[in-house]
């Protein structure tokens, strides 16, 4: 495995590969990262992850700096997954200071529920993962459900720019009681960590009561802060939402249109987010 660190190295390096997929991260590689590239994998010949903790997506700069960075850990973990390539690149070589910023934006997607709570977080991941895919040129790209509406902002940049590349959807990785891994998980006490069990318990309630019939999205609200509250959680939001394009919903219909349900909610000191997408079920 080769680890490099600039972009001319990263461009020679992948055009002696066939076929790439590229799983671009943070680093702090827990099994959500590693089942994507093991998708990757199976996906094209060679791997491509990106180790780059992006500081152009962090409104808090307290919180870019104790970003957690166990770089050798992580190399270890891809030279176990048989990555071809890592690039970790210094924020420099991606953010030249002579650069004259530019903006990638997709407001009708980004500007609500993650993008609320912290202004310019989107920008910031289209800027970095626009580069990152010209840098790499891979035939596909590994994103995680986990960050659904970050999913959604790339395949609208991928599809709006028309990048020769496709965008491919992992499932959430969870831990065996529901709990979404999240490299926040490690920073919850084990009462919080009890609690964080109120999301996937929100979304659980919500996938039941649609099931049921349930169509106003108000009521699916309610009940998912409800669980959320009763789990000591602090909601940032919980809706259900119109799954392509993150509207609100008047009404839901389960029978025509996926909807997807998204919570986030302080626990503890840690601010967690999960969803659930809850695909049509055409009547009989
Ligand atoms: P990061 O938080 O490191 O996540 C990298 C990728 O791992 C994302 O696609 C994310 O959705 C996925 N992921 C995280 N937890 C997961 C889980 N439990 N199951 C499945 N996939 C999971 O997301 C970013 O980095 C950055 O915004 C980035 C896209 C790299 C741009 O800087």
């Amino acid at each position: 495995m080769d680890v490099v660190r600039t972009i001319t190295a990263t461009r020679v390096a992948v055009s002696r590969l066939a076929a790439v997929a590229f799983v671009p991260t943070m680093g702090a590689l827990h099994e959500g990262h590693l089942s994507l590239i093991r998708r990757a994998k199976e996906l094209a010949d060679h791997v491509v992850v990106s180790i780059f903790v992006n500081p152009t997506q962090f409104n808090d700069p307290a919180d870019l700096k104790k970003y957690p960075r166990p770089l050798e850990d992580d190399l270890a973990k891809c030279r176990e997954e048989e990555v071809a390539l890592v690039f970790n690149p210094t924020p420099e070589e991606i953010y030249p200071p002579t650069e004259i910023p530019v903006r990638i934006d997709v407001p009708s997607l980004a500007n609500g529920l993650e993008g609320a709570d912290r202004p310019g977080h989107f920008e910031g991941v289209c800027r970095v993962c626009m580069k990152l895919f010209n840098i790499v040129q891979p035939n596909v790209s590994c994103f995680g459900m986990k960050d659904y509406q970050q999913l959604k902002v790339i395949e609208a940049m991928v599809a709006a720019a028309c990048l020769p590349m496709s965008v491919e959807r992992c499932e959430t990785v969870r831990d065996p009681d529901g709990l979404a891994l999240s490299s926040r998980n490690v920073r919850l006490s084990p009462e919080d960590r009890k609690h964080a069990l109120g999301l996937s318990k929100a979304l659980s309630e919500a996938e039941r009561l649609i099931a049921d019939g349930e169509s106003d999205p108000q009521v699916i609200e309610r009940a998912m802060t409800q669980v959320i509250e009763a789990h000591h959680g602090k909601v940032g939001y919980a809706v259900a939402r119109n799954a392509r394009s993150l509207a609100p919903l008047d009404i839901i219909n389960p029978q025509t249109e996926s909807v997807v349900c998204l919570v986030a909610a302080e626990v503890g000191e840690v601010r967690l987010i999960d969803n659930r997408v809850i695909a049509p079920v055409p009547r009989q």
